[in-house]
């Protein structure tokens, strides 16, 4: 396996209102999927690129029990590196938090803990070169996310926020590479409506001087953050999923 000279982040705070109560029994990406608790989805999707060193970003009151379950990454192969968020106050706050994480300049990758890929994608993570990639999915509801346009040759035009007249039927999902700038933008950006620091803003940053592309997912993406998104994870997983992990 390629050793890959990115980081990764995985975001796995939050607070789970929507799949309660199972969040009163654990956080949200330790629930069970299939075989695995959730997060070691995002983390297989990590450590098969070829990433070594990974931040994990966690809630208070769960640290604990993502030390006891995953402890210092070893038993992997990988380091990994915990930090807290002591409030969900956006995705963009995960570099914020990550700065001493990231003071070597590296690229990094981040993925949300509750977001799952079918496909390995380690080739479109290797050949990050510069400025920012994000991970689209064709959708039949894209008014339900963040929406990207984008020409021919994958350069993006727009990103819009859960708009009503969707530009594409391409959502964003919850994977996001950045080039070492992400710091700086992050800590730039203003609260939005909602008081948190938005992905989508720190993307626009991107957009500005044209560097942001994007790359398209082709097989299946799961956001598990409801009841029946959670059970499609199941299916996914004892289908096809299992056979494929290496964690
Ligand atoms: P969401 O699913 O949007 O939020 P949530 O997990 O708090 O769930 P709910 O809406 O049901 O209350 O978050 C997407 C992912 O990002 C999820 O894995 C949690 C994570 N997250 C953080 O870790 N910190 C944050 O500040 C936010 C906004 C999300």
């Amino acid at each position: 396996m390629v050793t890959l000279r990115m980081k990764g982040i995985i975001l796995s705070g939050g607070s789970g209102t929507r799949l309660r109560p199972l969040t009163r029994v654990t956080s949200k990406q330790l629930l069970p999927i299939y075989n695995r608790p959730m997060i070691y989805y995002p983390l297989n999707t990590l450590i098969k690129a070829g990433i070594k060193e990974i931040l994990i970003i966690i809630a208070p009151e769960k640290a604990g029990e993502y030390l006891n379950l995953l402890g210092s990454g070893k038993e992997f192969g990988v380091k990994f590196t915990y930090e807290i968020q002591d409030k969900p106050k956006g995705l963009s706050e995960a570099f914020i938090i990550g700065e001493k994480f990231l003071d070597d300049g590296d690229d990094v990758v981040m993925i949300l803990g509750d977001n799952i890929f079918e496909e390995d994608l380690s080739k479109q993570i290797a050949s990050f070169t510069k400025g920012a990639r994000i991970f689209a999915k064709e959708v039949h509801d894209p008014e339900r996310f963040g929406v990207v346009e984008f020409d021919k040759t994958g350069k993006v035009i727009s990103i819009e926020e859960k708009p009503k007249k969707p530009k594409s039927n391409f959502a964003i999902t919850g994977m996001y590479i950045f080039d070492s700038r992400a710091v700086s933008f992050a800590k730039k950006l203003k609260p939005s409506k909602r008081n948190e620091l938005e992905i989508t803003d720190l993307i626009k940053c991107y957009i500005k001087s044209k560097e942001l592309d994007v790359s398209i997912i082709k097989k299946e993406w799961i956001d598990a953050g409801t009841f029946d998104s959670l059970a499609r994870a199941n299916r996914l997983a004892q289908e096809k999923l299992h056979k494929n992990l290496i964690i």
